[in-house]
């Protein structure tokens, strides 16, 4: 069913049907009908229909909701869109009064209130999965205590740090993530309801009567812009993006930890994947399946922005393509949240202990303690190192007597120091990479999820 069949002498194209109906807006259903309801008590609070008009629509309302959310709700092929479908469905069942329904309102209004009202529920939603994978990374953490790693920059080994620290960087760049989720959601939370077709209307419409019975913090300020403006799709498109980079970067390391050569952490088998042609693989496909769906999503984020780009106010059909882009976005960032989240549920670290070279610094450290500029500090280290290098052996491994002559200040009792659990015990830092940090930073997680 279309809503504008008036002027119109042919029906449409079938080749018009098929371009412009895009199914994708059915998962709004729901919301339309949720929205349906308060346009209808407001138009009734107001005057504009009578109590009885109101209740027969209400109530028909009422059959469709409780049809959507069984998912008994019957489409026909000659739906235009989920408002035409709701529409045909409550004529179906009220008849002519379904023909008030649609007073002081158009579709422009429409889809934006729906989208709201779904991405609304959609950011609570994620903001739950992602603290959710701050937990499974802060259990993680509290279960591997005090094992070091190296950390590493340019993938090299750089210091000693606890693996809970390693681990703990990820959930302070998820919570963040879940910020900008609730950040996102105060400038989705605004109703459009009553901007109409672009002006309002002459009718006494009350736009914030209807915006309270929706639960909307607030109402919109501007019609045009209300009904024109989709930056709110892409701001939470964005905040797809940058959870799914976040967590591509994570699914980067578990393939990195999961190689022979790195050899930090296991997986659980139902969490990993076998070859079929080679018997011994064991392979971390959800996690370069995260990294490879980042780029989707990152699409999802372009298309939205390339979509409005150029759009003159205030609706334009365009703006259709918006739900297919951001439903995709957020259907694959909430598949990866929970998919990534029970891969890491299933690690067992087993990291191997690394080099003692990664305390160098610390013994350049040890120097500046006793007055030697850093400079100096760091050229004697360095002979030290290439001299320890040539012979194939590790700092802890030098002689006392290597280190006396490498500098008046060192003697062989520094070599205690020289362990990569000893640079971490010594590390001072408040947020660096101790076992004190670490525990500050589990409280402050924990406050931060309200735990
Ligand atoms: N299907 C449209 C969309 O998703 C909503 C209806 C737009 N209004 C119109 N006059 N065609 O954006």
């Amino acid at each position: 069913m279309t809503l504008w069949g008036g002027r119109f002498e042919e029906s449409p194209a079938e080749l018009l049907w098929r371009f412009t109906v895009d199914d994708s807006d059915r998962r709004l259903l729901a919301d339309d009908i949720e929205g349906s309801l308060a346009h209808t008590a407001m138009l009734a609070d107001v005057g504009i229909l009578s109590a009885d008009d109101a209740a027969a629509i209400a109530s028909g309302l009422g059959t469709v909701l409780v049809e959507a959310r069984s998912g008994e709700f019957a489409w026909s092929d000659g739906d235009e869109d989920v408002h035409s479908a709701v529409e045909r469905r409550l004529g179906e069942l009220i008849g002519s009064a379904a023909g008030k329904l649609h007073t002081g309102r158009s579709r422009n209004d429409q889809i934006c209130l729906d989208l709201r009202l779904y991405l609304c529920r959609a950011a609570d939603e994620r903001s739950v999965q992602i603290g959710d994978l701050v937990r499974v990374l802060m259990g993680l953490a509290e279960e591997v205590g005090d094992t070091v790693v190296a950390s590493y920059t340019h993938v090299q080994q750089a210091q000693a740090v606890p693996l809970a620290h390693h681990l703990l960087a990820y959930a302070w760049m998820l919570l963040r993530d879940r910020d900008r989720f609730q950040d996102a959601q105060v400038r989705i939370d605004v109703s459009p309801l009553g901007a109409g077709a672009s002006a309002g209307s002459r009718l006494p419409l009350d736009p914030a009567n209807s915006a309270a019975r929706l639960g909307f913090s607030s109402v919109f300020a501007n019609s045009m812009d209300a009904v024109g403006s989709r930056d709110f799709v892409a701001e939470y498109a964005f905040c797809c993006a940058q959870t799914m980079v976040t967590l591509s970067r994570l699914a980067e390391e578990l393939v990195l930890w999961a190689s022979d050569e790195f050899g930090w952490a296991t997986f659980g088998d139902a969490f990993t994947t076998g070859s079929s042609a080679m018997p011994q693989k064991k392979n971390p496909d959800i996690a370069e399946l995260a990294r490879g769906k980042s780029a989707t999503v990152i699409g999802d984020l372009t298309a939205l922005m390339t979509l409005q780009k150029g759009l003159p106010l205030t609706y334009n059909r365009d703006l259709q393509e918006d739900k297919r882009a951001v439903f995709h976005a957020d259907d694959t960032v909430s598949l990866a949240l929970a998919a990534l989240g029970g891969m890491m549920e299933s690690a067992v670290f087993h990291p191997p202990e690394p080099s003692s070279m990664v305390t160098a610094l610390d013994l350049a450290e040890i120097l500046v303690n006793r007055g030697v500029p850093f400079r100096e500090a760091h050229e004697v280290v360095g002979g030290v190192v290439a001299g320890l290098a040539g012979s194939g052996r590790a700092l802890s491994e030098a002689t006392a007597e290597e280190l006396a002559a490498a500098h008046p200040q060192l003697s062989g009792s520094d070599l205690e120091a020289l362990t990569p659990t000893a640079s971490v015990a010594a590390r001072v830092t408040a947020g660096g990479g101790s076992m004190e940090s670490v525990a500050a930073q589990l409280g402050a997680l924990r406050d931060a999820l309200g735990d």
